[in-house]
């Protein structure tokens, strides 16, 4: 037994996203969206960058969302399985085009409204606390089409339009909301972020921070809507984390350290704390960004700041000035790093880190003082079937278990953590490859990365583990 106190009513669950799990891409009236565009293979990074050669599918190409794990027809057995290993919470996320199809329709979709209906009657039936977030790497593909996504403010009043009805309208069924999805991965992979879609001769930089403008005004508006709505719910945001560590203590790589993390912390820094930071007005003037803002946005922004800080968690990340040093890299979720020669890696070259948890835990928590919500958090690994036709996937107990133990601690540094739910609870189609190879479930899926398979679930062998974790509260780390 271990000595970790988990808070009372902690929110224990996993995560998944409309994108890369519902499938049915076109059913019930919904619209193409951002995901539908992305195959999996070499052409998928290109394209989440913002280099998109067209938005219509390509017939012949196999496109992984489009099916998903089946998610939208079978969330009942999934809903199922989550019970029984206790979750006290699910993250999802509502696809906005399944609300608006076009994301400039007259009237929501009530087809798609009443998926979420369904959706969320179903985990309240199960006791587990429905965790929606507003856009999970999520744009109908018309309002690309038509404005540009995230370029034009007109995105702000549109996604003002969903929010506010899908407010309205889940109102007494759901109390934690996020808005976009780590909004900082709009400066990584703009496409997947934002919709954002680049022509030779662009000023990518511009574009993407006066998308990011939009963006955070459309936050503000959306929690300031929320508290008005829902009285009684939380909103927050939601940052890809990671704190950078600074290769040598040569102050240069110290300040490339800092320099880094504020690249992320810029985001929540308005969301969380109401105003651009002096740092990011100094790096637009040196970079020659000049960011359109309209009348009342600065107050807008400070009057509407978040309850809490959602944050995902893989990876720390780490940084150097020596060119040489920098030859060795690898990843930190999606975001660059050099290899640490400290920490081991996943198979798809993940730094994998526990103290950095705690690490990041602390610093957002000092930076911030607001609860944080742990929203994602995983490993993702080959799983293969044993004689005993089991999966025994003990690496990613192992991972979970010492990240688990790292937040342990950051609640005794005295970090007020809300809850955590796990990426991918039930394997799901990857973010950053499209492959369903990498993993991260208890609940395995017969489904390969050519889209054959069954979509029969099966349990791993983490899956009691977790159940155990849960019902012990945290005691049986
Ligand atoms: C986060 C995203 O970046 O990491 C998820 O919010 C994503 O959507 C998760 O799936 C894990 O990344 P991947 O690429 O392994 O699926």
């Amino acid at each position: 037994m271990s000595n970790y106190k988990f808070p009372d009513g902690f929110l224990w669950g996993g995560a998944i996203a409309a994108n890369q799990a519902e499938g049915a891409y076109l059913e019930g009236g919904k619209g193409l969206t951002i995901v539908d565009l992305l195959p999996t293979g070499e052409q998928r990074r290109a394209i989440m960058e913002g280099y998109v050669q067209s938005l219509i599918p390509e017939e012949g190409v196999y496109y992984p969302s489009h099916e998903g794990i089946d998610f939208y027809h079978r969330y009942k057995e999934d809903i199922k399985l989550f019970a029984e290993m206790g979750f006290k919470a699910l993250r999802v996320s509502i696809a906005w085009a399944r609300i608006f199809p076009t994301g400039e329709d007259e009237e929501p979709n009530e087809d798609g409204l009443l998926f979420y209906d369904r959706l969320f009657n179903e985990l309240l039936a199960h006791n587990i606390e429905p965790v929606v977030t507003l856009a999970h790497f999520d744009v109908p593909v018309h309002l690309i089409e038509k404005y540009g996504s995230w370029r034009s403010r007109k995105l702000v009043g549109l996604f003002e339009m969903y929010a506010k009805t899908v407010f309205t309208r889940y109102k007494n069924k759901v109390k934690y909301w996020m808005t976009f999805n780590e909004i900082n991965m709009l400066l990584h992979l703009p496409f997947l972020g934002a919709g954002l879609v680049f022509k030779e001769g662009d000023n990518k930089q511009q574009i993407q921070y006066q998308a990011a403008h939009h963006q955070l005004v459309a936050s503000a508006l959306a929690v300031k809507a929320c508290h008005e709505i829902i009285p009684d719910a939380k909103i927050g945001c939601m940052l890809a984390a990671g704190s950078f560590y600074p290769y040598t203590c040569n102050p240069k790589d110290i300040f490339k350290g800092m320099e880094k993390d504020r690249e992320s912390y810029f985001f929540i820094d308005v969301q969380s704390r109401g105003e651009y930071p002096p740092y990011a007005m100094r790096f637009f003037k040196d970079n020659q960004l000049d960011i359109a803002m309209e009348p009342g946005d600065t107050e807008l922004l400070k009057a509407h700041t978040v309850d809490y800080i959602g944050f995902s968690y893989y990876s720390s990340r780490t940084t150097s000035t020596d060119p040489e040093v920098n030859k060795n890299q690898t990843t930190g979720n999606v975001f660059g790093s050099i290899v640490n020669p400290y920490l081991e890696k996943s198979e798809w070259g993940w730094t994998i880190d526990p103290l950095g948890f705690r690490i990041t835990a602390n610093q957002l928590y000092d930076r911030y003082q607001k609860p944080l919500f742990v929203v994602e958090n995983g490993l993702g690994a080959v799983d293969e079937w044993n004689e005993e036709g089991q999966i025994d996937d003990s690496y990613r107990i192992d991972y979970l278990g010492s990240h688990l133990a790292a937040l342990g601690e950051a609640i005794k540094d005295g970090v007020e953590i809300i809850g955590y739910t796990s990426w991918g609870p039930i394997d799901i189609v990857s973010a950053s490859s499209g492959e369903m190879k990498k993993r991260y479930g208890y609940i395995y899926v017969d489904r390969d990365n050519e889209g054959n398979g069954t979509l029969n679930r099966a349990k791993k062998a983490s899956f009691d583990w977790y159940k155990q974790v849960i019902a012990t509260n945290g005691e049986s780390l």
